[in-house]
């Protein structure tokens, strides 16, 4: 067994109501703590003299000097399986054209979609790999990855064949997710419907033969596909067996009731929600997935989190990060600058990013230090976690660790 400590403060997270407001009160904090882990998982969380006390054989890594401690973050939406970059898309939307307006002249999505084709499994694999070393380094231990740059068996097949293979090579935990119905690809001889039909019939089968992924999302969107064409699609992926997410809600407002419809795992963006949506969500046990990422990305307003939150959501923070929207990446900062503008409390973000984005993903046993529980740690250089949010993400952790063992 390994002891890890002292830590100036241990925020467990383990008693945090899953939906709704949070204080500071939630985050009984352990003063002093220490932590214990053997084979990746936690065994106790304590003062660390007395855990000391109680396994005088345990290993002991000595903390020296005042580190705040954490739960690793999850970052439950992310699109890092892609080639190239669209810093042009980036040079017009400042410029002053809108991010559907570039969609419309073919740049936008299609654009990473043309360069992910080209690309070889081996060079994806190499890129997925890297920006989880980015991520790891910056305390996000899980990430979830979606398909969606190839919209073709051949080309979707790859991606989640590659993020299979760098979830191997990295030492984050990659959740992938099934996106081709992200667009209705050009080339693609029929309607938005019949597309959606192929996902269910040609694609998802020999998604589920491969075992590549057990989650479908779909964007809907005017420029992609609309409520009533995802409504069936969804449904046939559900009675497949596949969990459900939605882009929602990003500049047009009515698809997060269709998430909380079809009981999707998580509605996503909600940059766009209306008071309805509000309501739908905060009565509901959908996620509601906020991505500050994109809006810092298309200067656009944030998601309505505070609202979400008093409405009774479960509210979780994600990345978004993709070549277009997002190309920032650094999940901590985007919380911080929303947390400002929102007005959302340490407590929230920190579940934001932890045990409800777990729950965005269904995964049990990550988000929180309690015993059985994955030993995906990060310490952060203060002795105050106020510090954290304070800094506004410029304050990266000194150490991770995956599952007990020290990878930065
Ligand atoms: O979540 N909105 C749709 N999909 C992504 C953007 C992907 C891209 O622009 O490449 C998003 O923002
Ligand atoms: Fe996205």
């Amino acid at each position: 067994m390994l002891l890890i400590g002292p830590f100036a403060q241990i925020l467990p997270l383990t008693d945090m109501p899953i939906r709704g407001p949070l204080q500071s009160k939630h985050l009984r904090i352990i003063e002093n703590g220490g932590i214990l882990v053997a084979a990746g998982r936690v065994v106790d969380v304590g003062p660390f003299q007395e855990l000391q006390a109680l396994h005088p054989d345990s290993e002991v890594q000595f903390i020296d000097t005042p580190c705040v401690l954490l739960p690793g973050f999850i970052d439950c939406h992310t699109h890092i399986c892609f080639a190239g970059h669209r810093s042009r898309d980036y040079a017009m939307r400042i410029e002053g054209q809108s991010y559907l307006d570039i969609a419309r002249a073919g740049g936008g999505i299609w654009d990473t979609v043309t360069q992910t084709r080209a690309a070889t499994e081996t060079t994806l694999v190499q890129e997925v790999v890297a920006r989880a070393q980015r991520h790891l380094q910056e305390g996000v231990t899980t990430i979830e990855v979606k398909s969606g740059y190839g919209l073709q068996a051949e080309g979707e097949l790859k991606m989640l064949r590659a993020i299979r293979t760098a979830n191997a090579q990295t030492p984050a935990t990659l959740v992938s997710t099934c996106l081709a119905a992200h667009l209705l690809p050009k080339d693609f001889a029929g309607t938005p419907s019949a597309y959606l039909q192929w996902i269910n019939t040609g694609l998802l089968p020999q998604i589920q033969q491969e075992g590549l992924s057990n989650r479908v999302d779909i964007f809907v969107e005017e420029t992609a596909f609309s409520a009533a064409e995802a409504l069936p699609f969804l449904q046939a992926a559900s009675i497949a067996g596949f969990e459900l997410t939605l882009h929602a809600d990003q500049f047009t407002a009515g698809s997060a009731q269709l998430a909380v419809a079809v009981h999707a795992r998580s509605a996503d963006h909600l940059e766009a929600s209306n008071d309805a949506a509000i309501q739908a969500l905060g009565q509901s046990d959908t996620v509601a997935v906020v991505l500050p990422g994109a809006s810092l990305g298309l200067g656009m307003p944030y998601a309505p989190a505070r609202r979400l939150l008093q409405a009774g959501a479960i509210l979780a923070i994600g990345s978004d990060w993709n070549p277009g929207s997002a190309p920032m990446g650094d999940l901590l900062v985007q919380a911080a600058v929303m947390s400002a503008a929102e007005k959302l409390s340490s407590a929230e973000v920190f579940a934001g990013l932890t045990i409800r984005a777990a729950q965005a993903l269904g995964l049990e046993n990550h988000g929180v230090l309690r015993y059985g529980h994955f030993a995906d740690l990060q310490a952060y250089p203060c002795a105050d976690y106020r510090d954290i949010l304070y800094y506004q993400g410029k304050m990266k952790p000194v150490k991770v660790w995956k599952e007990g063992v020290q990878v930065v």
